[in-house]
């Protein structure tokens, strides 16, 4: 018998056979997706990650290779050799007449591979579950068997796609001039960002190495190093919550390019997406983006419109701002708007950077929303910290109805409100109001939650599905309320706009920055900053967020060092691999889109990572364990 893999090798892949094969003598190795017998004959479904290709035993030819044949099981391994013929007819019990038997749902389906010899490499157990897309089988056991599910068309289909953005993001960049160099992973634990996964060193006692949670200052380093641009398909560790877009440890397509300012980023960026999105889908994006250019949104004017500074533009149903209006009519009546337009007339409110504001979102008339669906809606504001949802359904002659406000309110507060949203009779306007985060978390996933509830959002693969945009010139710091201290929005390396320079020793809230976020559906597909090489303004930026000269050194000296010895002008970017990945496939999880995902809770199912240590090894690192109950 003829030894497989040895001497018979592979000659095709299981989707590759065609018409133009018929006659040919092959080769097929794979898994057993069905068996079926019919007529006598035995009939295999031979899957690989090419495809599928239908195998027959007849006894006639070899009765070895058919009694081998019905001892396969699911999922086994086994080996053909055969010959390739046309499917032709068979009888359809249906129609009571001979019809074709090619099925044309498989690329494969016009043929057969009529089996001479076969071997078994591997006798499978019965899986946990069966290898289908339509089955739905619990995440929890599909991540501890992940190497099945994995095997699925679909998860199959999203790792090549994967494959040819790794391809396409080298091919494109190398061409561009970019090199790709490493930086290191084990690196000294700086503040700020994320929060790091730590690593003991067993060399120095009591001291740590953290994980990077991206390649940041290294990138630098190189720019500072005269290598002008680079870019590395990097791992990232981030000790963060996790969320359906979140993994602990996640893949960054990581940029830097010396001499240039914000369009130039935007420009390169702009051409690596256009790029992947001809590899993927073959999409010119000019089609949608004739300028070449995705549109850009100032920060203030995301949050405004949208409450968030990644916002899905594939609908409206836009935020309306009323704060001013609310001072300007001193809350017209209604008590807790009034005590807010207070707090503005009698200057403990500021309006340059408001800590409270007022906001309403209007739900067309013709988006049927029972009382009942509002009640719900309220539910899901109070999940989110909101004291409720108040409401006013617009009548024929503009007044409210439904409404804690309708007793109360002026005539003319309700008429410039209804001005100021455009509200027409039958329409639904939702209101919070309170502190800044609160009302703009709130309204920004009640504006989503509705997007998918009144089916506002165009269907995946549609002509409309992919809405990019730049969100762009945000502060340098935000306040922490926990520290009662500014602290910089993204890290303390991104450089200031030079008319904002001024306020940084006075004002730190009203400081803009160099600071970009490419959004893509609603999601931040990638964020970066054209960076501070100014060590002037860069000990002022300390100033301003309180580290001083001596803990500056001692946190960052060698980047500011390195700041001093000829850093040219540079900038940069980092797209999310994973975040990518995951809207070409058009998933809700991230999850979906990574060989071996962690789940919320950052376990990996199968290995059951993170696993105890013994406590030699402890020791071995000088760790100790705090027990906590
Ligand atoms: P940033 O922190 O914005 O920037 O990260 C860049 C992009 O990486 C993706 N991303 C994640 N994806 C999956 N899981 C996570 N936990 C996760 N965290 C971030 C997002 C994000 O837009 N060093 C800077 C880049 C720069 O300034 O050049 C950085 O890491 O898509």
């Amino acid at each position: 018998m003829a030894r497989f893999i040895d001497e018979v090798k592979r000659t095709h892949s299981c989707g590759q056979l065609r018409a133009a094969d018929i006659g040919k003598e092959v080769v097929l190795f794979g898994w057993v997706q069905y068996y079926r017998d019919f007529g006598g004959l035995r009939f295999i479904d031979l899957r690989d990650r090419d495809g599928i290709t239908q195998v027959v035993f007849d006894p006639d030819l070899s009765q070895e290779a058919h009694d081998l044949a019905n001892t396969f099981r699911h999922e086994w391994v086994v080996g053909i050799r055969g010959v390739v013929r046309d499917r032709g007819m068979q009888f359809s019990k249906k129609k009571g007449e001979m019809v074709s038997a090619h099925n044309t749902a498989l690329a494969t389906g016009e043929v057969e591979v009529l089996v001479r010899e076969a071997v078994v490499f591997n006798k499978s157990e019965t899986p946990p579950f069966e290898i289908e897309d339509s089955v739905d089988t619990n995440e929890e056991k599909r991540l501890k068997y992940r190497y099945l599910d994995l095997r699925r068309p679909k998860l199959q289909k999203i790792f090549r796609t994967r494959s040819l953005m790794n391809q396409t993001v080298r091919q494109h960049l190398s061409g561009q001039g970019f090199l790709e160099l490493e930086t290191p992973v084990l690196v000294k634990y700086t503040p700020g960002g994320a929060r790091n996964f730590l690593v003991p060193s067993r060399l120095h006692h009591k001291k740590f190495y953290a994980l990077a949670e991206s390649p940041q200052l290294f990138k630098q380093l190189y720019m500072v190093a005269g290598f002008d641009k680079y870019f590395q398909i990097v791992k990232c560790f981030r000790d963060e919550d996790l969320r359906l877009d979140r993994q602990p440890e996640f893949t960054q397509i990581d940029m830097e390019m010396s001499f240039v300012n914000q369009d130039d980023v935007f420009n390169t960026v702009e051409q690596l997406i256009f790029a992947l999105w001809q590899a993927v889908f073959g999409v010119d994006l000019k089609e949608r983006y004739p300028t070449g250019h995705f549109p850009r949104m100032k920060f203030d004017e995301s949050m405004r419109r949208f409450g968030n500074d990644k916002p899905d533009l594939r609908f409206d149903l836009e935020h309306v701002e009323l704060t001013e209006l609310t001072i300007a009519h001193k809350g017209g009546g209604v008590p807790l708007l009034a005590e807010i337009a207070e707090g503005y007339l009698n200057g403990t409110d500021r309006r340059e950077v408001p800590q409270r504001i007022v906001k309403a979102l209007v739900v067309p008339a013709q988006s049927t929303l029972s009382r009942a669906d509002t009640d719900k809606l309220e539910d899901f504001c109070r999940s989110m910290g909101a004291k409720g949802l108040a409401r006013a359904r617009v009548g024929e002659d503009g007044g409210w109805t439904q409404s804690p406000f309708a007793k109360n309110i002026t005539a003319e507060f309700r008429t410039a409100i209804n001005e100021a949203v455009g509200a027409r009779p039958g329409d639904l306007l939702l209101f919070q109001f309170g502190p800044t985060a609160m009302v703009h978390t709130v309204m920004a996933n009640l504006r989503l939650h509705l997007g998918k509830k009144l089916g506002l959002i165009p269907e995946y693969g549609t002509r409309d599905a992919w809405k990019f945009l730049w969100v762009i010139d945000p502060p340098l710091f935000e306040f922490d309320e926990k520290t009662n201290s500014w602290a910089p929005a993204h890290h303390a390396f991104t450089r200031p706009h030079d008319d904002c320079v001024q306020y940084l020793g006075t004002d730190p809230g009203r400081v803009l920055c160099h600071r970009y976020d490419i959004v893509l559906n609603g999601f931040e597909i990638g964020g970066g900053s054209i960076r501070l090489h100014d060590p002037d303004v860069q000990a002022r930026v300390f100033a301003a967020l309180g580290i001083s000269e001596d803990e500056a050194k001692q946190k960052f000296g060698f980047l500011l060092e390195a700041l001093r010895l000829g850093a040219p002008p540079h900038g940069g970017i980092a797209l999310g691999m994973d975040r990518l990945a995951m809207l070409f496939a058009g998933s809700e999880s991230i999850r979906d889109v990574v060989g071996f995902p962690k789940t919320q809770k950052g376990t990996d199912q199968m290995t059951e990572a993170p696993g105890p240590v013994t406590a030699e090894q402890l020791a071995e690192l000088r760790v100790g364990v705090i027990e906590t109950t």
